[in-house]
């Protein structure tokens, strides 16, 4: 018998913990707990008739094809309803630009392993999605964090720091996600997203922009994307990784990635030695959501549910935060987080097991810094809990707060 694995395991594994996240969840099987933890869309916004007709449709129409392998790149029709989706926002892809990903997170798995060897860097906000960095982590990549502002990413600090390096240990990418960013919710102001792509122009380094959240904007107005930005100029410096877990729905896996054909041929042959395919059915669900199922007017009811949301929460930490407590927090114009920052001498990794009592939760911060983490943050989630769980939750962290202040 084999006792002794993890001396086996490859060099990029050793000490990797995977998505921590995930390990807090299980702390929060208490169905007392408000959980403002997970990334979740709401339930509600799912299109039940809807996906219960088109399954059935589709099992009667087409199992054989269903259930085969399919194409690496993905179903023509889904293809071509993401090509449309894009031309929405004035983004224009061709057949050679473009492959569907299972999910989000499988697009930034295959970017990190087309891009990084171990040592290389990438250069990202502090903080930034927790999920892109446990990807990458994998690749044992060095991370050169950059504090992110009010109006986005510090463009002028990225640049210090890549202009620091020498060439030949240049940045392999610029993670970036512009719109109402996980885990802040902060928007990227259009002067900074021209002058990253300035500076992508500049140094030959490429932009990568995560968009998940770009269709849920509350408030304001829609800022254009880095890629159509990209596009309107040259082109050819973003690659744009997009999901439809929380526009559609996460449990089906699906969402695609866009940039060079040469790029996109790379990402794809990955994909191959990875999943080979992504579900068909999974994807006849998708193409039939961006199709079929009103796409319009499904977003105007997610953003008129969520901006409630956010609403309720938003005016319950006004009114039970005193300023004179010192706790800060963003007030993003959409997406589904936004970040609190406590003072300086609470750990929200240790508020996190106080707060269970208390019977609320959070993400403590610390796991949206790829290197350096800063340990007085939490990532709230307004999109799952009920607004009468939100209003309450906030009662609770607050009472937790108090009791660390006082
Ligand atoms: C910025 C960002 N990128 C990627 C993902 C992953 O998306 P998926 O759930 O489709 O894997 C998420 C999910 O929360 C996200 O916030």
């Amino acid at each position: 018998m084999i006792e002794n694995w993890p001396p086996r395991y490859a060099q990029n594994i050793q000490g990797y913990g995977g998505y921590s996240i995930g390990k807090l969840f299980k702390m929060l099987r208490d169905p007392e707990i408000i959980s403002l933890a997970g990334g979740l869309p709401s339930p509600d916004m799912f299109l039940k008739t809807q996906i219960r007709e088109v399954s059935k449709q589709r099992l009667e129409q087409d199992l054989e094809t269903i259930f085969q392998y399919t194409a690496i790149q993905g179903e023509i029709e889904l293809l071509e309803a993401c090509i449309a989706f894009l031309r929405r926002d004035r983004i224009r892809v061709n057949m050679e630009e473009i492959f569907i990903t299972s999910g989000g997170q499988h697009g930034l798995d295959i970017l990190g392993r087309c891009f990084l060897d171990p040592g290389d860097a990438l250069v990202l906000d502090r903080p930034t999605f927790a999920g892109a960095i446990t990807a990458f982590q994998m690749q044992r990549p060095e991370f050169l964090g950059v504090d992110i502002e009010n109006d986005g990413s510090d463009i002028d600090a990225m640049k210090k720091v890549i202009l620091g390096r020498p060439k030949s240990r240049a940045p392999k990418f610029i993670y970036v996600v512009p719109d109402f960013q996980n885990p802040t919710g902060i928007a990227m102001s259009l002067e900074k997203r021209r002058a990253l792509l300035d500076l992508s122009y500049e140094t030959k380094i490429p932009v990568v922009e995560d968009s998940p959240y770009r269709d849920f904007r509350y408030y304001g107005t829609s800022i254009p994307s880095i890629y159509s930005l990209d596009q309107e100029r040259e082109g050819g410096h973003v690659i744009g990784l997009y999901t439809f877990s929380k526009l559609f729905c996460p449990g089906i896996r699906v969402g695609f990635s866009i940039g060079p054909s040469d790029v996109i041929r790379t990402m794809m042959n990955i994909k191959e030695g990875n999943v080979l395919n992504t579900p068909k059915y999974n994807q006849d669900l998708c193409a039939a959501f961006l199709t079929r199922m009103d796409l319009d007017a499904h977003l105007r009811k997610c953003i008129a549910y969520y901006r409630e949301k956010m609403d309720v929460f938003l005016g319950t930490m006004t009114s039970h935060f005193p300023s004179d407590w010192g706790v800060t927090w963003t007030r993003p114009e959409g997406g589904l987080f936004l970040w609190v920052t406590v003072p300086k001498h609470i750990d929200t990794k240790e508020l996190f097991y106080e707060a269970v009592k208390y019977k609320v939760a959070f993400v403590p911060g610390e796991v949206f810094y790829g290197e350096n983490p800063s340990n007085h943050h939490m990532r709230i989630n307004f999109s799952y809990a009920t607004k009468e769980q939100l209003a309450e939750a906030v009662k609770r962290l607050a009472n937790c707060i108090e009791s660390q202040i006082k």
